[in-house]
């Protein structure tokens, strides 16, 4: 490799792992993603001028590639609602993971016209080797990724039943998928016996997709973000198998840091809800609002009555939750904390809970979109202690991420870390009704004496509120 492709290699090394750090805190992330793209930028452009191409018209197809490659994920991502984050992410991760897999292929491609290129001994295995890893966690992410962002819509909840976790045993020894790996297993064995017979590589690639169809298939709509985070930690590994097999190292260690990030990403999401990766994978959670059956009632409140409770309220915290992002209402809610702060002179504050809402800083970034102050956000863990000394905590769409039963050592919040609303002198939790939340548990705290119930749709709800607090 000549020096000045090296220092191009590097220098987006540098960027890359530059953006990562950044992407650690709101107030940085957006110039740490602009540190990312800049760093793909600097390895495509010293990729490109470092490929031997002949003539013209490669010049064209790389050329082409590029602009329709830019135009349409330029058109995807600014067209794309806050709230289709996800699935945008999911069909990017898929598009990388396949993309990784055609390189590999190419590679192997490369042998059917020219036996000489073929390595011998070790060599030869280890390049078979990634190939048919990279082929496998390709596609499988490929397909994987399509079907969660369908998932992700709202599309298919029923089908998932087709795939039946068999009953004597723990899920992942789902016969249908252990077969499955093995046979790709046999087939890698095979093609480095055979390395110019493609029948190999498309069995591989045929059971791949039949795979992530498979795993992804029986998972909860819900738990989509955690898939969606493994798959990209999947397009990662992909890319740095693919790396290995063409020999670039800039493919090696950005694959390598999307795996490791999106693996960790996983992790924290997981710890977050108190679940494992496997219950996350092979065990269905909670349902979809309809499990528990309700028998409390509450007698539900208006805007004017809570509007004259926090007239004489010093300090408030708000507390966002999936409601929110449903409802949109994040400019109501920014104006609310301006009109309370300005009229009354209430301290404002907001609690995020780390897995409120579907996607990882899901409330940051709506709330970041509506102009907060970033210092109002206020992590879990830190604002927790400031509850006994709240007056009212407004808990917009919120659930799970304030169940008391999370306290206690049952049910599926068992353990889950929760932000303490309850603590607060009194609650105002605007939603629709009584029902629950994502973890199909009901929830204590909507039924408390110090709670005030405003029901109906957050946006048309907080409306309601600044009007109510504008009159007063
Ligand atoms: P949830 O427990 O999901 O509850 C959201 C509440 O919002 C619902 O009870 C619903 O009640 C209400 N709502 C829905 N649409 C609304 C609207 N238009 N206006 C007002 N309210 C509306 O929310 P949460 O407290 O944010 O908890 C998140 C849950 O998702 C946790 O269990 C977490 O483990 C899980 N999860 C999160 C992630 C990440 S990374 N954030 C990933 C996977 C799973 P009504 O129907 O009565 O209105």
């Amino acid at each position: 490799m000549e020096d000045w492709v090296s220092i191009g290699y590097l220098l987006s090394a540098i960027l890359f792992i530059s953006g990562l750090k950044k992407l650690g805190h709101p107030r940085t992330a957006p110039f740490g993603n602009q540190l990312g793209a800049m760093g793909m930028l600097v390895a495509v452009i010293t990729t490109v001028l470092d490929m031997q191409l002949e003539g013209g018209a490669q010049w064209i197809l790389i050329g082409a590639g590029l602009v329709i490659g830019s135009l349409i994920g330029y058109w995807l991502a600014v067209r794309v609602e806050m709230t289709g984050m996800p699935e945008l992410v999911a069909m990017f991760n898929g598009f990388g993971g396949a993309a990784s897999a055609l390189v590999a292929l190419s590679e192997i491609w490369k042998y059917l016209e020219n036996a000489e290129t073929i390595p011998v001994g070790l060599e030869l295995t280890v390049t078979m080797v990634a190939a048919g890893l990279s082929a496998l966690v390709g596609w499988m992410t490929l397909t994987g990724s399509m079907l969660a962002m369908y998932k992700l819509k709202g599309g298919i909840s029923v089908f998932g039943k087709w795939i039946k976790t068999p009953t004597w045993g723990p899920s992942w020894l789902n016969p249908v998928k252990i077969i499955l790996m093995l046979a790709v297993g046999v087939l890698i064995y095979l093609s480095i016996g055979d390395p110019t017979n493609t029948d190999y590589m498309w069995g591989i690639i045929g059971i791949s997709c039949a795979l992530g169809i498979i795993l992804v298939l029986p998972i909860g709509g819900a738990d989509m973000p955690v898939v969606v985070s493994l798959l990209n930690s999947l397009s990662g590994i992909a890319a740095a198998f693919t790396g290995f097999i063409i020999g670039n190292s800039v493919l090696i260690i950005a694959g390598s840091l999307v795996g490791a990030s999106g693996l960790i990403l996983t992790f924290i999401m997981c710890k977050a809800m108190n679940r494992t990766l496997l219950d996350v994978l092979f065990k269905s959670f909670g349902g979809n609002g309809e499990k528990a059956s309700l028998t409390r009632t509450k007698v539900g409140s208006d805007a004017d009555e809570v509007a004259m409770m926090i007239d004489g309220a010093q300090k408030v915290i708000i507390v966002p939750g999936y409601g929110m992002a449903v409802s949109q209402c994040q400019h109501q809610v920014k104006e609310f904390a301006d009109l309370i702060t300005e009229k009354f002179g209430t301290e404002v504050k907001y609690a995020i809970h780390p897995v409120a809402g579907r996607m990882p800083g899901h409330m940051n970034v709506l709330l970041a979109e509506a102009s907060v102050p970033y210092e109002q956000l206020i992590e879990m863990d830190e604002i927790n202690s400031e509850f006994p000394d709240c007056d009212v905590a407004v808990v917009i769409g919120a659930n799970d991420t304030t169940n008391p039963a999370a306290r206690s050592g049952e049910g599926p919040l068992a353990g889950m870390p929760i932000i303490d609303a309850d603590m607060a002198r009194t609650v105002v939790i605007i939603k629709r009704s009584l029902s629950v939340g994502y973890a199909g548990v009901d929830n204590d705290l909507f039924y408390m004496d110090k709670t005030m119930m405003l029901f109906g749709d957050g946006k048309a709800m907080m409306s309601q509120l600044n009007t109510a607090i504008k009159e007063i």
